[in-house]
């Protein structure tokens, strides 16, 4: 069959090297891709979030099965363009996006089925919202509602920095001035990957991921700065408790409403005492969290997907072999602040590409033969073996072989596991 993965990241590359590795992909484009998917896919100059353009492409080039990677696009709706034009997709409606787009929308759900998550209120206007929030005291946690790519969110230890955080969303600084302040969660933080098709749910993996710049958990938050898979802190009755109490109902209270998920659900748990609460629902893979689960899922995810897109996850099985992996990204000096484009980055050539080892691209070019850093996070060294110690020396091994002066990384990924 014919493919087209929508996305640029390190996500995009390893789902494309995962699709691969399955002999039902005939023909693999990637729009718009990076450096890295050039060297193994066709990459596609296409505007992925207008809908009617990635259904003309679809048709052009005879399009048998769409992956949407990134959330913009499923927000505005590219999924239900495709389904509309009769192509298959892996990826939820614009209805079901909401669950990501909308910190209040999932909020609701979660309330409407007793779904264990932080008490909270919503606000549409600055001043009933600060009097909430003098009244709850802190430490608490102010969301901007809409998709604000991970910086809506502040957790605050005082009430002044719950009050910026409040008086920056109403100045206009996230678009919708619409607020979710909830309590503060505590407990050790996971990510557990479900794939939904209307009410069945199967579950893919879970990960554990880094997300401020710095050794030990400090300074600024990114998109992620490396992630592993398993998370221990998911054990069997962590996840069957997650499962039982929080996705299973509100993915059935999403069909009740007429708007049923459909593609991967990203669940952001907290959990404490063994005792999970939803942070976050994203509809899309993590990244680099993804990065780990394709390591481990191989060409098996795209008959997952498949099976996901086509209504039939009920009959689905993953065949999970007892292996770890882990992912190091190395980004260009000053992420998530500002950063230089297009150093030349050496040492790639001689690198192993296989089912231990790989380096996924995120933000690279090549200029001249020669792969340049072209992004914040840029590169993403992901290693799989039978431990998560064994993983990580071997990610760490390849980090090493990486010619980058302009680059850094976090070298204590997986310590909380290790
Ligand atoms: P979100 O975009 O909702 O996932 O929030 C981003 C990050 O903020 C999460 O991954 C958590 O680390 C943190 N966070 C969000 N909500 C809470 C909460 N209620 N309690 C503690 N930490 C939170
Ligand atoms: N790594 C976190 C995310 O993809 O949202």
């Amino acid at each position: 069959m014919n493919i087209l993965i929508l996305g640029s990241g390190g996500r995009e590359h390893a789902l494309a090297w995962a699709v691969l590795q399955n002999p039902k992909c005939d023909r693999l484009i990637v729009a718009p891709g990076n450096a890295g998917i050039a060297q193994i896919a066709e990459c596609a100059t296409l505007d992925i979030l207008d809908g009617a353009a990635v259904v003309a492409f679809a048709d052009e080039e005879n399009i048998d099965f769409v992956i949407i990677g990134p959330e913009a696009p499923l927000a505005l709706g590219v999924a239900d363009a495709l389904a509309a034009a009769g192509i298959s997709v892996f990826g939820p409606s614009a209805a079901a996006a909401q669950l990501e787009a909308s910190k209040a929308f999932t909020k609701d759900i979660c309330a409407a089925v007793g779904a264990p998550t932080a008490d909270y209120a919503r606000f549409d206007a600055l001043d009933p919202a600060l009097n909430y929030l003098r009244a709850q005291g802190a430490p608490i946690v102010v969301k901007a509602d809409g998709l604000a790519a991970g910086k809506g969110v502040t957790v605050a230890a005082t009430l002044p920095e719950a009050e910026t955080a409040l008086r920056d969303i109403f100045d206009g600084t996230h678009g919708r001035a619409e607020v979710v302040i909830e309590a503060l969660l505590t407990g050790e933080e996971a990510s557990f990957f479900c794939l939904v098709d209307g009410d069945s749910v199967l579950p893919i993996g879970t990960a554990q991921d880094h997300k401020r710049v710095g050794d030990g958990d400090t300074g600024p938050n990114t998109g992620g700065m490396g992630a592993y898979s398993p998370a221990p802190v998911m054990t069997p009755e962590v996840e069957a408790r997650a499962l039982d109490k929080i996705v299973r109902p509100t993915m059935a209270e999403m069909t009740r409403r007429g708007t049923p998920m459909r593609g991967v659900l990203f669940v952001g748990l907290m959990i404490d005492d063994g005792q999970p609460s939803l942070v976050e629902y994203n509809v899309r893979f993590g990244d680099p969290e993804c990065q780990c689960l394709m390591m481990r899922l191989g060409g098996q995810a795209l008959d997952l997907m498949l099976a996901c897109a086509e209504g039939r996850l009920d009959a689905a099985r993953v065949r999970w072999a007892d292996d770890h992996a882990l992912c190091v990204v190395m980004a260009a000096q000053g992420y998530p602040g500002a950063y230089a484009k297009g150093d030349v980055i050496g040492g790639l050539d001689g690198m192993p590409e296989d089912s231990g080892a790989m380096v996924f691209h995120a933000g690279t070019a090549e200029r001249e033969g020669a792969i340049t850093a072209a992004g914040g996070r840029v590169l993403g060294v992901t290693a799989r073996a039978d431990s998560l110690r064994a993983a990580h020396d071997r990610a760490y091994g390849l980090v090493d072989d990486v010619d980058w002066p302009g680059g850094f990384y976090r070298r204590d990924i997986g310590h909380r596991a290790l």
